[in-house]
């Protein structure tokens, strides 16, 4: 499969910061790639250079193999880590919105993701009149709307309460699996990054470099609750944790 994402040496340091230091990551196309990593070890960083929006220290992104500013052209559809609904527009609005910048509003297809994430009878509430999990549901519809080539997700369903978080992976997984769009997905939830993942990549303690990268060799199409419970993700799961743990120890030891 040719390469969509290329991270290539990438340092980035705010001021006496350094977030991030020769992290070198390549995500095929169609593939599902999660991030996980200690809190402050710089994947939302990471995800804000591909995206464009953050200017690299060193080293330099490409997507599909374009690099600077003709990201935007591949279709890169971001989910951003805190809220970033439009305040005075409704669910349906702000799930319409990445189709009206394309000039194909679909009303059969919002309302199919407003009903997938569970929203159906909110199309017409505003983001205040809904829960935080609620509004984290509209920025998926929202994403899908969009139906990028990359998705670049950050902590997607951090937000949600457990039951839900399982429905939606689920249904996320299903969606994904017929589209097979590139991810890139950083989460906190290292079950969830092997349930979902083709492969997981363990950014160290700040500065955060590339510790391990690890294959999910569990067949697809995957069922999330199948997959937890099949030996080969406990096995996954032990191994990557015990490396992870070490990370998030060491994070706690260094203040920001
Ligand atoms: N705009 C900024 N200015 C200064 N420092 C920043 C800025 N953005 C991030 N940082 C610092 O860079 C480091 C990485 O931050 P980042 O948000 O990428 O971490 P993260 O891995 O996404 O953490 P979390 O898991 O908590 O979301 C942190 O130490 C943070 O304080
Ligand atoms: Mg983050």
């Amino acid at each position: 499969m040719p390469t969509k994402v290329s991270v290539t040496n990438l340092s980035i340091a705010f001021g006496a910061t350094q977030a991030l230091e020769g992290v070198s990551l390549t995500v095929s196309d169609g593939e599902f790639v999660s991030i996980v990593g200690p809190s402050g070890c710089g994947k939302s960083t990471m995800l804000n250079v591909i995206a464009k929006l953050l200017p690299p220290t060193d080293g330099s992104t490409r997507v599909a193999g374009v690099e600077g500013n003709g990201a935007s052209a591949a279709k890169v559809g971001y989910m951003f880590q805190k809220d970033t609904l439009l305040p005075w527009a409704t669910t349906l609005d702000n799930v319409y919105l990445p189709m009206d910048v394309q000039g194909v509003r679909d009303s059969r297809k919002a309302g199919a993701l407003i009903d997938m994430v569970g929203l159906t009878g909110f199309e017409g509430h505003f983001p205040r009149q809904l829960s935080g999990g609620m509004r984290k549901r509209v920025q998926l519809a929202r994403l899908l709307a969009q139906d990028p080539d990359v998705l670049l997700m950050d902590e997607p369903f951090g937000a949600l309460d457990a039951q839900t978080r399982l429905i939606i992976q689920e249904e996320f997984l299903k969606i994904w699996e017929r589209s097979r769009k590139t991810v890139l997905f950083v989460t906190h939830d290292l079950q969830e990054a092997i349930a979902l993942s083709d492969r997981v990549v363990l950014i160290s303690a700040r500065p955060g470099r590339v510790k391990a990268v690890y294959r999910v060799d569990l067949a697809r199409p995957r069922h999330v609750e199948e997959a937890m419970a099949h030996p080969r993700f406990m096995a996954l799961f032990q191994e990557i944790w015990a490396s992870l743990k070490q990370e998030v120890l060491a994070s706690r030891e260094k203040p920001q």
